[in-house]
């Protein structure tokens, strides 16, 4: 008798319980689509640069040379040594390894270098997917820039001087930035005509390609009977390169199909942590999208944030191991230790985060955007792994930047569940083709592929040793 009491007010318990879920679960999708309306969202970035298919002869050609070591001086690096699409269009490491790697072809966190070579590159490799439609800027300090207005049209590298047309750019702001990699020292340079200019130096890399890439590039620019000297040229080589970047487009996301009416493709955990996000700090909300605006999840703007500085930096501040970000641009002391906006698409696979790669889980960095003071003066040195990173100036650092003016504030009325839930929704921009080798693998070459002068990188996983 008292047992079939109980199970009776068990089930009117769970009829009630269920009923009441059910109801907020309704409430919720009410409230985030009144947001998600208000903010005329579609799930669908666009852009201005061309998306050419990776089958395109174009991105074929370009997909060769993103993996060729032929491009860097001595041999031992390509564009895929530090943006692999296996390693999230990056390479996993907080700071990237790129000449002398003690095994070139190792990638992802147990790339290594030579012994007695310190690490060089001071910032985080950011992804190449979806890297088509960034509109304004690219690099964390926006340092290719479109700086179209009324009397210019144009794009300014660091070739020229703050606000320049420079005239070699190319036509998009993939191909002006595929120019520097292969002249910058410690990702693929090394000791390569060191005196040089770095026109010089990109003609004399392209002159290498001459003798066996003719074919190549006949395909690629589906021009039959073309000669070496009109195809084979350093702006040629950038504009095909960007071609294999801007096809690398992933935003088929959860988020994506939530938007498009199909209420079950994301979990109420990110449904909730979607309604923080987009929800300013003065309502209660966590107030990402004022800076991670639109379906590209960002406003292409600078902002100091103060993510812990770790690395040797770019050579600035009193301990000269800081980096000012974009005020190195533009000369403007306001700048000082701002960095781009960057996007949110596929964020969980692009890991470490923030322009110094100070952050490996995307929980702790989430942390950090919601109350940054706190997270900094908490921070876990022994979260990086990764050897031979300069740490001692990071406390220093990262005050520097604090005190110049960050800009957020530590939000305290978020609970753990909130930051979760943050985190839940930020997984759902993940496209997952990004989590497939065998969605990927049109954009990576395969063995039997013909290589033109056997100087193709295959990447091998850090783990297993096997290909990439
Ligand atoms: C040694 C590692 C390394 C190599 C090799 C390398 N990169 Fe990068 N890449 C980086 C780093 C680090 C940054 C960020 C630098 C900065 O912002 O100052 C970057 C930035 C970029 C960006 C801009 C991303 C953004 O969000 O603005 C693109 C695109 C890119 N690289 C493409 C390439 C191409 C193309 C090549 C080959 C020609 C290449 N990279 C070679 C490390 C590397
Ligand atoms: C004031 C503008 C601003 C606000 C508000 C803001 N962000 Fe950011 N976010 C940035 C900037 C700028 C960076 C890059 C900073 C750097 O690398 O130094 C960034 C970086 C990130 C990254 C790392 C991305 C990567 O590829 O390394 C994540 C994740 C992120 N933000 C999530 C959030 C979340 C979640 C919120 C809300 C809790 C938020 N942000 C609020 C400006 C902002």
């Amino acid at each position: 008798m008292k047992s079939t009491f109980s199970l009776l007010l068990l089930f009117i318990l769970s009829l009630s319980f269920s009923a009441t879920a059910k109801d907020s679960v309704d409430t919720i999708d009410q409230k985030l689509k009144s947001l998600t309306t208000q903010l005329k969202l579609t799930g669908i970035p666009q852009s201005t640069s061309p998306l050419p298919s990776i089958e395109s002869p174009l991105a074929q050609l370009g997909m060769k040379l993103f993996y060729s070591k032929a491009l860097s001086g001595e041999y031992d690096t390509a564009c895929v040594s530090c943006h692999h699409p296996m390693l999230g269009g990056g390479d996993n490491l907080s700071l990237p390894i790129g000449v002398r790697a003690k095994n070139p072809d190792v990638l992802g966190t147990k790339r290594s270098l030579k012994s007695g070579y310190p690490i060089e590159v001071p910032r985080n490799a950011p992804s190449t997917f979806n890297i088509a439609f960034y509109k304004k800027s690219l690099f964390h300090d926006g340092r290719i820039q479109n700086i179209s207005n009324k009397t210019i049209t144009g794009i300014y590298t660091p070739d020229v001087d703050y606000q320049k047309d420079d005239l070699l750019a190319g036509e998009t702001l993939v191909q002006a930035q595929a120019r520097f990699p292969i002249v910058s020292i410690a990702e693929m340079r090394g000791g390569f005509m060191s005196k040089a200019h770095n026109q010089t130096v990109r003609r004399a890399l392209a002159e290498r390609l001459k003798d066996k890439w003719l074919n190549e590039f006949r395909k690629g620019f589906s021009n039959v009977k073309g000669d070496r000297e009109e195809l084979i040229t350093e702006q040629n080589i950038s504009y095909a390169i960007a071609a294999y970047e801007q096809s690398q487009v992933f935003i088929n996301t959860p988020w994506r199909k939530y938007l498009q009416g199909d209420n079950k493709a994301i979990s109420t955990e990110a449904k909730k942590g979607a309604i923080l996000f987009f929800t300013s700090d003065k309502n209660k909300g966590a107030n990402c999208s004022s800076c991670h605006q639109g379906d590209f999840f960002t406003d292409e703007s600078f902002h100091n944030i103060a993510i812990p500085q770790i690395g040797i930096g770019k050579g600035a501040g009193k301990s000269k191991t800081n980096d000012i970000g974009y005020a190195a641009v533009t000369k403007k002391p306001e700048d000082k230790f701002r960095f781009r906006t960057p996007t949110l698409l596929n964020v969980e696979v692009t890991g470490p985060w923030g322009h110094s790669g100070a952050y490996t889980s995307l929980e702790a960095i989430t942390r950090h955007m919601v109350s940054p003071l706190k997270s900094v003066k908490n921070f876990d040195l022994s979260q990086i792994s990764q050897k031979n990173i300069k740490l001692d100036d990071m406390k220093r650092n990262t005050q520097e930047a604090i005190d110049a003016g960050i800009e957020i504030d530590d939000i305290n009325t978020l609970s753990n569940d909130d930051v979760k839930n943050i985190v839940s929704f930020l997984k759902t921009l993940t496209d997952p083709c990004v989590k497939s080798r065998a969605c990927l693998s049109p954009w990576i070459p395969k063995k039997t592929d013909n290589d033109p002068d056997g100087l193709m990188l295959h990447g091998l996983s850090s783990g297993s040793g096997k290909l990439l």
